[in-house]
């Protein structure tokens, strides 16, 4: 029996109201399995950040249900959120986020209860940036700075790594390094949601989620998963 680590039921966000009303996610219901490498694909619009802001408790649902460890995200108080979001998920975004008056190392070691030094030196020898440790984000090209981001999520003891277009402000060079760098990380164990409108990335998942207008339309696995070194796109 396949674990599952995250249980979406029938999500509602909507934004607006009135005329204006529209339906990011319209009753969307999905269960990330430990050890998925997931991918969800659809159109710009179709509400894939807005799933993964939802189980990444960024932001509120209107309805619905997440549970993870056997509890459901959605009630949780300010701090239950809190601790949710620093132990539990790590993000990694299209545009980094990272701090950029701060260096390297400081931003791996940021978050509370990440601040293992030794770690976040061997996280950012496993991204290939140890050297740089003392640079300034803007020191950095797009592919090294995502890579950075990529070692702050997993400077937590989260098992989930939730990424959202992750290559889609890199070059293709860089965009593969990243996509062999979370192959990587699946294969050590995480559990991996990565969220794309890319359909030749899907290739490298074992699931894949196709949404469309706020709702799943399918839901497969993946029988030909393709190494990250081999997708083009
Ligand atoms: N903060 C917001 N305010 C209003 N509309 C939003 C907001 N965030 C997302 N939306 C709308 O919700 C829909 C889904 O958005 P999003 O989840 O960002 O899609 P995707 O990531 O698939 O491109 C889009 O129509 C978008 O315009
Ligand atoms: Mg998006």
């Amino acid at each position: 029996m396949e674990k599952a680590l995250i249980e979406a039921k029938n999500l509602v966000k909507t934004y607006g109201e009135g005329e204006g009303l529209m339906y990011a996610l319209n009753g969307v219901s999905i269960t990330v399995y430990e050890h998925d490498f997931l991918v969800i694909l659809g159109g710009s619009g179709c509400g894939k950040s807005t799933f993964l802001n939802m189980i990444g408790a960024i932001d509120k649902v209107d309805s619905g249900e997440i549970i993870v460890n056997g509890r459901d995200i959605v009630k949780l108080n300010d701090r239950g959120l809190t601790l949710y979001r620093r132990n539990e998920v790590g993000f990694v975004y299209q545009f980094f986020n990272l701090i950029n008056d701060i260096t390297v190392y400081q931003n791996v070691t940021l978050a509370p209860g990440s601040r293992n030094k030794e770690r976040a030196e061997q996280l950012l020898d496993s991204v290939g940036l140890l050297d740089k440790k003392n640079k300034f984000p803007r020191q950095l090209s797009g592919g090294q700075q995502q890579r950075v981001a990529i070692a702050r999520a997993l400077n937590k003891p989260s098992d989930i790594l939730l990424c959202d277009e992750p290559t889609g402000a890199l070059d293709d060079a860089s965009g593969k390094a990243v996509l062999k760098l979370l192959e990587e990380i699946h294969n050590e164990g995480k559990t991996i949601v990565l969220v794309t409108h890319t359909r030749e990335i899907a290739q490298m998942a074992n699931r894949i989620i196709t949404m469309k207008s706020g709702q799943v339309v399918s839901d497969v696995r993946n029988e030909n998963i393709v190494k990250a070194e081999e997708i083009e796109w």
